[in-house]
């Protein structure tokens, strides 16, 4: 793949599995004039995924892939990817973990968001561990892609106080909030 440049938009692909809120907000972002990409192809390894509503809504190519024989699935994926000339790959949202081989083709060309401060709480249920350990922030954070769970380099990350009152929930709700600036402001970070 070429490098990535900030001359023309970056042609993207959104990764889903769930809600979308996200991908949502990165659709409109991706039409705004200083917007480095646009959105040209979203993944969801499920059609229950609700974000596929904003799919038809902006008339973007959708592909949804069972992800139950990874390598056949990626197959699939890489040879979409090409078709579409897709150059960044942005996870948002999305349940699967993409093999080793998958994520060396696309070598710092995938990026995530994950809802705590990492290097704090990889993985799954991380408001609930923020909030049992008694920490007073968490947060979201925009990080590559690398073949070791939500380790890769961390491009940008924001925070947010946990109250006394804070729930799984609540917090859940403040973070989700916050993400939904920082990844917009993150891709203009990396092409900027
Ligand atoms: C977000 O909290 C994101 O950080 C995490 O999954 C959630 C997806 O939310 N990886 P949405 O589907 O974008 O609304």
């Amino acid at each position: 793949m070429e490098k990535l440049t900030g001359l023309n938009r970056v042609k993207t692909a959104v990764f889903i599995s769930g809600t979308g809120s996200n991908l949502k907000n990165l659709i409109k972002f991706s039409k705004l004039k200083k917007s480095p990409i646009s959105i040209n192809l979203i993944i969801s390894n499920t059609n229950k995924a609700r974000g596929l509503h904003y799919v038809d809504l902006f008339h973007i190519k959708k592909k949804i892939l069972n992800f139950k024989n990874i390598k056949v699935t990626e197959k699939k994926l890489l040879t979409l990817l090409m078709k579409n000339k897709v150059e960044l790959i942005c996870l948002a949202g999305f349940m699967k973990i993409l093999s080793k081989d998958f994520i060396k083709r696309f070598n710092g060309k995938i990026i995530n968001i994950h809802p705590s401060l990492l290097p704090k709480y990889k993985g799954l249920n991380t408001h609930n561990r923020a909030i049992q350990n008694r920490d007073k922030f968490s947060g979201c954070t925009v990080h590559y892609v690398t073949e070791k769970l939500d380790s890769g380099k961390i491009i940008m990350q924001r925070k947010v106080k946990i109250t006394k009152k804070d729930t799984p929930t609540t917090l859940a709700k403040k973070i989700l909030k916050q993400e939904h600036r920082l990844y917009p402001e993150a891709i203009l970070k990396i092409f900027n």
